[in-house]
């Protein structure tokens, strides 16, 4: 099939739509609690390798945002917890947009600022309360700015804001957290931000794994479960637990929040006790859901909406505090090879770490950085090995734009 590909100017075209399409929406948390990552400027081909056209950061380094200026990839910079004291006041946010974020625009294109991280689960009645003004005075100083239409304001909040969680139609809030969740949604409804959150369905299975079944955890063929309440058949956690989310800010009456994954994935690695943490449960979580963001699949509350999705995470992180697995997320390791086959082609990174400028041609980060987009295409087909099913979507989808675009053709010359 590919060879008649790149027989046909009709059918390269088609073809390089659909990577278009498939590749469009997926987001990568670069995390960077380590002391031995490669420089951001050697970064930018290995987000490119994965196909990721979002970056999520959580501070605003400048030496990141510079790195991927004119690359189109869009960013999410964040605020850390720390800051949500100080942000209260509107000139101090002030002073911090202009300076995190105004500078880098439009050459890097921030679309929006995470202001704090899990805070409501932290159960810190300070930083809870705080919260809510900290993103009202951000987002009133992107208005001054004249910036409000093109960056948003949000904050990502752990899945555990949930008191039930299953089955999806039953999704609803921790009592404690309803109002102050209530008044963070209807910040979002008035500034059109999105919700986010943290999901990891590696908790649940981490937590019981003899009751949680592998399979359904990781995207892999299996029979699922049907919500009782609402009949719609789930055969992945990930989709169960989203859609929870949209039943929880159903039942305080946001029915059309637009909700993101700020983070989900699955570790490669973790210590003794921490069940599923191995490669290849690593490979098929993290494989199968880029595949599943390829697709435009929704879940099936939502079947016509995108998964906005990022995954966590873009490296090991060899700093990072807690058991084992918190340290083995990496989609890569800090050398820039991957963790474990991610169905791409692998990338070699500039043997010197230190930052490189980019004048030459001829680098070793060069030709990853150029790779052609029908190679990586080709790679993420390469990741179906379960069933044909979704690579006969993708042929069918292929035979679609082929004709649309002959037709096109035709009418052009006409
Ligand atoms: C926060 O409070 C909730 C509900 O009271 C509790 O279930 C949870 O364990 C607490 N979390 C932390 C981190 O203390
Ligand atoms: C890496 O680059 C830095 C600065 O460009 C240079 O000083 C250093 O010698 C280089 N190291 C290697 C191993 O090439």
């Amino acid at each position: 099939m590919m060879e008649s590909l790149r027989s046909s100017p009709a059918l390269l075209l088609a073809c390089l739509f659909l990577v278009f399409l498939s590749v469009s929406s997926l987001g990568i948390n670069y995390g960077q609690i380590a002391d031995n990552l490669p420089s951001p400027e050697n970064v930018v081909p290995l987000v490119k390798s994965i196909g990721a056209s979002r970056i999520k950061l959580y501070d605003a380094d400048p030496k990141v945002l510079k790195a991927f200026a004119n690359t189109g990839v869009e960013f999410i910079v964040s605020l850390g917890n720390e800051y949500l004291a100080k942000m209260k006041d509107p000139s101090n946010a002030q002073s911090w947009v202009k300076k995190n974020v105004q500078a880098y625009l439009p050459a890097t294109k921030i679309t929006c600022i995470a202001v704090g991280n899990e805070v409501l689960t932290f159960n810190d009645t300070t930083l809870t309360d705080n919260l809510l003004p900290a993103m009202q005075s951000v987002h009133t100083a992107l208005v001054n700015l004249k910036l409000d239409k093109q960056v948003t304001v949000t904050t990502a909040h752990s899945l555990a804001i949930l008191q039930t969680s299953y089955p999806p139609s039953a999704g609803a809030f921790r009592k404690d957290l309803v109002d102050c969740v209530t008044q963070i949604v209807d910040f979002h409804c008035k500034t059109a931000s999105p919700f986010l959150i943290n999901a990891y369905p590696y908790f649940a299975y981490k937590g019981n794994p003899k009751q949680v079944s592998l399979d359904f955890v990781l995207f892999q063929p299996n029979s699922g479960i049907v919500d009782p309440e609402s009949n719609l058949h789930y055969d992945n956690m990930l989709f169960a637990q989203i859609d929870a989310v949209h039943s929880a800010l159903a039942s305080v009456g946001y029915k059309n929040v637009c909700v993101q994954i700020s983070e989900t994935g699955w570790p490669s690695k973790g210590d003794a006790d921490e069940a599923g943490a191995t490669p290849e449960n690593a490979r098929k979580y993290n494989c199968n859901l880029m595949k599943l963001i390829g697709q435009k699949k929704g879940t099936p509350m939502r079947p016509n909406s995108d998964l906005n999705i990022f995954v966590f995470a873009l490296f090991n992180e060899n700093q990072k505090p807690g058991p084992g697995s918190e340290r083995n997320y990496g989609l890569f390791k800090p050398d820039g090879s991957q963790a474990y086959p991610l169905g791409v082609p692998a990338v070699t990174l500039s043997s010197n770490s230190s930052s490189t400028s980019g004048s030459g041609s001829g680098t070793d980060a060069k030709p990853s950085a150029s790779l052609p987009p029908a190679s990586s295409s080709s790679g993420y087909l390469a990741i179906t090995s379960d069933s044909g099913r979704s690579l006969s979507r993708c042929k069918s989808l292929l035979l679609y734009l082929v004709a649309v675009i002959s037709l096109l053709l035709h009418h052009l010359q006409c």
